[in-house]
Parts: structure tokens; C-alpha cells; sequence
């Protein structure tokens, strides 16, 4: 049997309703925020992220899906969702709009290459935003605000969002120094990644699983000690804006996050949630105000996060905050025999166009078992049409939770619906 590419998975039944639930609500709070929807290409010239994401960077330089298209042009699937909105930003020259700053939001898949394990998948969905044309830390804090505000109204609770500062350019490059010349005479205790990280990316030495329990690296010097006056008072008020909106915050210095593009603000939200294991890193942003340019703009500030759907959905299950039953049709149509099957088509076509969640029997059921049926898809009404209702047009309604019956014209049929069920969505 031919089976899914490993780290995949099928999405249907129950899960997929769930999904939709989360998707829905996601939409609606980014209405709330005012923020537009945008959606790009999953696979973009490999370039892109080369420059986007960064040569050094775990994510391109083990973890794409590349390939070669039939006119032999270098294209990858996308990793992670940022490199290919600020390609759109820049193309679309979103930046010459009257209404600024930009903000949007995007939900879908994305692909790395990752040995899979539970939480880290091959092909996974990201729910992100990106906020472009403004370097007010007030948009960090509300771009913070975004996955608590979601993670809270979906129920969760033992969020912590960790936060840390990499300064501006200056700062960070300085930094940068510092770190070279400190872990110069210690490199024979570090791990061949953090070896290479040396020559490549000194800064994400900080955040390795495997030395981190090191002395040279807890004596590490801090880059809160190397930061330019721009970069403190930066940090100052994100976090002033954050305590505003009462989102709490742990200050997490060893948090220097996996892409390249970061600059000032950089945060995770972790869930604790019983029985979750180690991938409960929910979400992971920042702020990254050259990577704009470094992709061909004009310089602009940006700043955003993203949120893996995969986790989040996990998160919920082990916290039993997903809907339970979902399945509730308004109608279940019973015709009695073939000869009524046009009748209920009709019917059925009819309760669909009027707004309620209609279904028919498909499997020529008896009676008893066309009840089991309706019972089984939680639905609240069942009609049953036979010789009688068809001649007549008077139809026998069941009210399939309480066993009353109404007899109702077919003229009169959606103004009963319409007074009965409240909310076909519910
Ligand atoms: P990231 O930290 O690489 O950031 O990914 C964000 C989130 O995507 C993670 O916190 C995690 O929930 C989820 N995720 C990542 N890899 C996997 C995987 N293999 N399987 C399942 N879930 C995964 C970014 O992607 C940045 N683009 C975020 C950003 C937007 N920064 C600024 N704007």
C-alpha cells in the first residue's frame, strides 16, 4: 500500500472539524484586529530564502525542500512564512499604500525537513502575522498581544511568553564581537554545531540544547550589557506596553531565536500543559528591521510572529478545550420509498438554499435504522416523506430530542425552521 510521505498527516472526521473551528476563530479575531488576509506561494526561488531566512540558519542550510522546475530554475518549498510576505510587501510595493503601517495575517502549510518527533512535522500550517512600516514598539507589543489574546480565548492556560532583546545592528554586531572573544579559548568544549555557529552565527550558540548546561555558557557574557541607548529604550517600552495590557512576561536572555533576520525584540509563548512533552513552544517572533532591504526594498520596519497549528491543536486536546460533539444537522429527510426520492431531493435542496444544515438518506435505510442515522448525526428535526405527505404537501415534522410531531405545509416549512432552530452555526 502506497502510504503519506513520513512527518505528513491526513486531516478528516472529527480533526478536520476542529480545525475549521480554530481556523474560523482565527479569522475572526484578526478582524478584530483589522489586520488583512494575505496568502503566497508555497514554493518560491530558492534565492528568496537564501537571502530571506539566511545561509546559516539550521532552516536552509538542512531543512528545505528544493527542487529543480521544468525550465531547471531553483525553487523550494516554503520553510516558514515571513521571506515570502516581505517578497510580496516589496513586490506589490505594499509600501507606497496611503494607509500605513501594513499589517496582515496568513494560515498555511509550510515545510521543513526535520526528523519528526511529536510537535515537529514535515509538512506543518503556520497561523502568523506581519506588521510592516513602523518601528513603534507598540507594534511588538500588539504582535505579542496576538497569540496570547488567541491562546486565552481558546482556553488554554499556563501560557508564559518569554521575551528578549537583540539590539539594534550596532548592538548586535558588537555584541557579536564580544561573544567571538569569549568563546575563542573555550571552543574545544562546544559541540561541533555550536563550532560551526562560531564561524557562522556566534549569537545562537546561547540557545543550544547540548551546551546549554556549560559553565562558559551560564558566564556567558549578556547582551543586555552591550546595549546602544536606541536599543534599551526600545526594549523599555515593549515591555511597559506589554505590563498595559497586562500580558505578563519572563525576560529570557539565552532566547536569541533560529532565523537570521531578527533585530530588538525577539519572543516564544511556551504552553505548559500536562503530558505535552518538550515541543511546547507554541509560537516564536520579532522584529526585523533590515530584512526589507536585504531582500530588495526600500528600508522598512517589520515585525510579526507565527504560530504552528499542529501544537496549538495538541495543546487544546490534552486541555479537552475543542468542541465535543460537533456533528448537529438541523434536518434528517426520510423518503419512505423510491418513488418519494425526487420529492426530498427537491425538499432537501430547498432547506440548504434556505440556510439549514439539511441531509438525506443515500442508503435506502429501513425505518428504525434511518432514526439510529439521525440520531447518530445530532439531528434536531426529522421529516419523513411518503405517498401521503407528496399528494397532501402537508409534512410530519419531528422534533428528534423532545419526539413531538407538528404537521406543517410545505409553504410554511421555512417560516417553522426559521422560528424553530435558532442558529443553524450552533
Ligand atoms: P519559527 O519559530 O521557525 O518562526 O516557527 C514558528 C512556529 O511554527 C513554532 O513556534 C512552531 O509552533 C511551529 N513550527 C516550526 N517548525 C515546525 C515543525 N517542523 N512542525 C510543527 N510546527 C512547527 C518562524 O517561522 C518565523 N517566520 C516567525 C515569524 C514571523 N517571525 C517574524 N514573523
Amino acid at each position: 500500500m502506497i502510504q503519506k510521505p513520513k512527518g505528513t498527516y491526513d486531516v478528516y472526521g472529527k480533526y478536520g472539524k476542529n480545525l475549521l473551528y480554530l481556523r474560523d476563530l482565527i479569522q475572526a479575531l484578526m478582524e478584530k484586529y483589522h489586520y488583512q488576509y494575505i496568502r503566497t506561494p508555497m514554493f518560491e526561488s530558492s534565492e528568496l530564502y537564501h537571502r530571506g531566512v539566511g545561509e546559516t540558519t539550521d532552516i536552509v542550510s538542512k531543512e528545505t525542500y528544493d527542487f529543480l522546475d521544468r525550465g531547471d530554475r531553483k525553487m523550494t518549498l516554503r520553510p516558514e512564512g515571513t521571506a515570502g510576505v516581505v517578497r510580496s510587501f516589496i513586490e506589490n510595493k505594499m509600501y507606497g499604500e496611503a494607509s500605513q503601517p501594513i499589517k496582515c495575517w496568513y494560515y498555511g502549510p509550510m515545510y521543513r525537513y526535520e526528523r519528526p518527533q511529536s510537535g515537529r512535522f514535515r509538512e506543518f500550517y503556520q497561523f502568523g502575522v506581519e506588521v510592516f512600516g513602523t518601528d513603534d514598539p507598540l507594534a511588538d507589543a500588539e504582535v505579542i498581544s496576538i497569540p496570547v489574546n488567541l491562546y486565552k480565548l481558546l482556553g488554554l492556560k499556563g501560557i508564559k511568553v518569554n521575551i528578549n532583546t537583540l539590539g539594534d545592528m550596532e548592538s548586535r554586531k558588537q555584541y557579536r564581537e564580544v561573544l567571538l572573544d569569549y568563546f575563542k579559548p573555550h571552543l574545544d568544549c562546544l559541540c561541533e554545531d555550536c563550532k560551526k555557529r562560531y564561524a557562522t552565527n556566534p549569537l545562537r550558540i546561547l540557545d543550544c540544547k547540548v551546551d546549554k548546561d556549560l559553565d562558559i555558557m551560564k558566564n556567558a557574557p549578556k547582551i543586555s550589557d552591550y546595549l546602544n541607548d536606541i536599543s534599551k529604550t526600545h526594549f523599555d517600552k515593549v515591555k511597559k506596553y506589554l505590563e498595559a495590557m497586562n500580558i505578563e512576561y519572563t525576560v529570557d536572555e539565552s532566547l536569541v531565536r533560529g532565523l537570521d533576520y531578527y533585530t530588538h525584540t525577539v519572543f516564544e509563548v511556551e504552553a505548559s500543559v500536562e503530558g505535552f512533552g518538550s515541543q511546547n513552544v507554541l509560537c516564536g517572533g520579532g522584529r526585523y528591521d533590515s530584512l526589507v532591504e536585504t531582500i530588495g526594498g526600500p528600508k522598512t520596519a517589520g515585525v510579526g510572529f507565527a504560530t504552528g497549528i499542529e501544537r496549538l491543536m495538541t495543546a487544546l486536546e490534552y486541555e479537552k478545550k475543542l468542541p465535543g460533539n460537533l456533528d448537529n444537522l438541523d434536518i434528517y429527510i426520510i423518503p419512505m420509498r423510491d418513488n418519494e426520492k425526487e420529492y426530498s431531493l427537491n425538499l432537501l435542496n430547498m432547506l440548504r438554499m434556505n440556510g439549514f444544515s439539511s441531509e438525506m438518506d443515500m442508503l435506502n435505510r429501513g425505518i428504525k435504522s434511518n432514526f439510529k442515522q439521525a440520531d447518530r448525526l445530532n439531528s434536531k428535526y426529522v421529516i419523513i416523506i411518503g405517498e401521503n405527505e407528496i399528494s397532501s404537501n402537508i409534512l410530519t415534522i419531528k422534533n428528534n430530542q423532545t419526539k413531538d410531531e407538528f404537521k406543517v405545509s410545505i409553504d410554511e416549512l421555512i417560516t417553522f425552521f426559521d422560528e424553530n432552530i435558532e442558529d443553524s452555526e450552533e
